[in-house]
Parts: C-alpha cells; sequence; structure tokens
C-alpha cells in the first residue's frame, strides 16, 4: 500500500494512528505507519517534554506526530480556578448522586488526584507546540478546526505540515484558506469529536471540495475499509479507535484493563454521540454512566470547556472502579470489530493484508 503521502511523510505505508499513548505511537512508526501523539492529557509542557524525549529514544528515528486541540470558537482562557467557579451546583450534585447510584467508591486517600483537562485551553495547546517544535516531528494536527494561522506558519517555519480535522466540506475549504497541509475528513462513525455525516458521503465531498490531500477517518479498521477510503479519494487512513485495545496502550495507563474488555465485548451498535464527555458532540462508547445522562432528571451538558472539568475527577474514579460497564471512553463504531487485545503490529499486518486481499478481490471485478 503506497501513496504520494509515504513520500511526503517519509513512511512506509499512509496509515496514520492517533493515540494518547506514546508506547501505542511509537509501536505504529515503528510498524511503518505514522503515530500521532494526543497532547490534550498532558497539563504540563514539561512532561509533554518529556515523553516526546521518549519518543524520540524508542521511534529509531521514524518519523512521528502530534496532535494539539485548539478549539476555533470556544472560549478557551481562565484558569482551572475561575472555570472551576462556573459549573452550576445542579451539575455537581447530579454528578455525586450518579456515582453514588452507579456504586463507584470514592478514591484512596492516597490516590493522585489528576486535575480536569486544561489542553483546550489555547495557552496550554500552544505551550504544546511550542514544546513539540523542539523535537523532529513529522506532523502537527489540530482537533476542533483550523489552528490559529499564526500556529500554522510557526510550524511551517519549522518545516513541519499541519493537518486538520474536518466533518463538513465547508471546514475543509477554510482550513486549506488558513494554510492547512493536509485535511482528516473525519466522519460520523469516528470515536471523539465527530460531526452528522458518514464517511461514504463526506470523503468523496472533500476531496472534490479541496486541492489538499485528504485522510480519511471514521469507522476505519480493515483492509477493505482502506481500499473504500482510497477509492473515495483519500491518500491516507487515520484512525483512532483501533488502537485502544493493545498491548502497549497498557504499557501507558495500565489501569486500563477494564476500558479494553468493555472495547472486545462491544459490538458497532455500543457507542453513542453525545455532549458530556467535553460539551461538544463526541462518540464514546455506550455503558451505565452514559446512559445515566439520558435519565429525564439528567441536566443538560455544559459548553466546553465546562463539561470535561466537571466530570473529569468522575473520570478518575470510574476508571479507578475497573468496572467494564462503568467506563467513560471515546470509541467508534469500529470497535464492533474489535475481539482481543493485540500488539499494534499485529494490527498493521491485518490492516496491510486485507487491504491486498480487497484490492485482489476488486481486480476481479474489472
Ligand atoms: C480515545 C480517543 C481520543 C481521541 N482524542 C482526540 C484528540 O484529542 N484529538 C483529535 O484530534 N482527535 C481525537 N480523537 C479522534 C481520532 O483522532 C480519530 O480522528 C478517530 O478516532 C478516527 O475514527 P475511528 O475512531 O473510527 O478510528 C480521539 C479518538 C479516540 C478514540
Amino acid at each position: 500500500m503506497h501513496t504520494a503521502l509515504c513520500e511526503t511523510l517519509g513512511i512506509e505505508h499512509p496509515i496514520i494512528g492517533f493515540t494518547p499513548s506514546e508506547h501505542v505511537a511509537a509501536a505504529i512508526s515503528k510498524a511503518g505507519g505514522l503515530g500521532v501523539l494526543g497532547c490534550v492529557r498532558f497539563n504540563d509542557a514539561g512532561e509533554l517534554d518529556h515523553v516526546l524525549d521518549w519518543m524520540d529514544e524508542h521511534t529509531e528515528g521514524r518519523p512521528y506526530g502530534v496532535d494539539v486541540v485548539m478549539p476555533a470558537k470556544v472560549p478557551t482562557e481562565g484558569t482551572q480556578v475561575d472555570l472551576d467557579k462556573l459549573i452550576p451546583e445542579e451539575h455537581k450534585a447530579f454528578v455525586e448522586r450518579t456515582l453514588r447510584e452507579l456504586g463507584v467508591p470514592e478514591l484512596p486517600a492516597e490516590a493522585e488526584q489528576r486535575a480536569g483537562v486544561l489542553g483546550w485551553l489555547h495557552s496550554v495547546a500552544r505551550s504544546h507546540v511550542e514544546v513539540a517544535l523542539r523535537h523532529p516531528i513529522k506532523l502537527i494536527a489540530n482537533a476542533l478546526g483550523s489552528p490559529p494561522v499564526d500556529v500554522i506558519e510557526q510550524a511551517h517555519a519549522h518545516g513541519v505540515p499541519v493537518a486538520a480535522l474536518a466533518g463538513k466540506a465547508e471546514h475543509a475549504r477554510r482550513h486549506v484558506d488558513n494554510g492547512v497541509d493536509f485535511v482528516v475528513a473525519q466522519g460520523y462513525e469516528a470515536g471523539g469529536h465527530t460531526g452528522e455525516i458518514g464517511s461514504m458521503v463526506l470523503l468523496p465531498e472533500i476531496a472534490e471540495a479541496v486541492d489538499a490531500p485528504v485522510l480519511a477517518a471514521g469507522g476505519i479498521g480493515s483492509g477493505r475499509q482502506m481500499a473504500a477510503a482510497l477509492a473515495l479519494g483519500a491518500a491516507g487512513v487515520w484512525t483512532g479507535s483501533l488502537w485502544l485495545a493493545t498491548e502497549e496502550y497498557l504499557q501507558t495507563m495500565p489501569n486500563s484493563v477494564a476500558m479494553q474488555t468493555a472495547l472486545v465485548r462491544a459490538t458497532s451498535s455500543d457507542t453513542v454521540r453525545t455532549r458530556i464527555y467535553t460539551g461538544k458532540p463526541a462518540r464514546l462508547l455506550k455503558t451505565r454512566w452514559t446512559e445515566a445522562w439520558t435519565a429525564p432528571d439528567a441536566p443538560k451538558p455544559l459548553p466546553m470547556p465546562l463539561q470535561n472539568l466537571l466530570v473529569s475527577p468522575a473520570h478518575n474514579r470510574l476508571h479507578e472502579a475497573g468496572d467494564p460497564e462503568l467506563v467513560s471512553m471515546p470509541a467508534g463504531q469500529i470497535i464492533g470489530r474489535i475481539d482481543r487485545v493485540r500488539p499494534v503490529a499485529e494490527i498493521m499486518a491485518d490492516l496491510l493484508s486485507g487491504y491486498e486481499e480487497a484490492l485482489a478481490r476488486l481486480e476481479k471485478t474489472r
């Protein structure tokens, strides 16, 4: 499997894997794709710097990228203390009551209380960009809109191309007008923030709308789907959910066994698009936690970034509870294909052999 994107990014296969885990990102790059490390989990840019040092040592000189979150349309400044004050008591009480009703234990006194995610504040995301550009990254991607034009220019000044996710052709056009180099066409099926248009419709619309390489995202978990994406006009694929059920993921986040068990059990019907994770529509694994927010007495989710600050302490408790029915995790419909936890290299080999098989099948139709 080879496209012009392989030359541009210096990779063997046009398969890009987004992941919050440095171990997974390094393994994707070593397997010939491009591992893209999600930075939003790093409230402290120093910690990101340290993790990117680790990436530099563990990628055998293979290219890798980073992903930051700079929402284009969200008021994104303030400290956690200021923002906490904006969270209504009704919402806090609902979260507490729900955790109690679901039987989620309190965190042990010695457990480290992780702060809410501040990575979507522009000040924090800009610090991610500053740090990342000191490393030999080959791509910066932005979720939720084009990054500010000065950030695009900063990346270009370092010779680093910029990608941005788009859920509509109109967003894709805006990205390219702003100087973005690659558009990630993210279909409705995708894990995480997603729009309302399915990949089958979105991808050709975007491929025809912009004069830039387009990466297909949302619902890609097999060689068949990669072949379809290339047929629809993509220069490569951008994958996310697939890499959650990997052995390497546990090396970064050892307390993710319950999440992986839930993914293995889930079918493609077991996700839901909801605002309860961040305040913007994002596709999550459907669990008793997501269902609780559909109760008639549940409050409306708060706008970004308040909703994530509200639920972050609950996420810590849900995570520690270790119960597959109580996971809170972005995941796409493709999780229906996941039937076991595997090493990254095995998944990559299956994608590639599946692609060859799909092409051979198509060849017979000529
Ligand atoms: C657990 C998880 C977290 C995600 N977080 C981000 C993020 O921080 N930034 C981003 O650009 N995309 C994020 N995404 C979306 C992925 O980059 C990717 O576009 C998406 O997973 C592709 O669809 P798929 O899940 O069907 O493979 C996330 C996806 C998942 C599953």
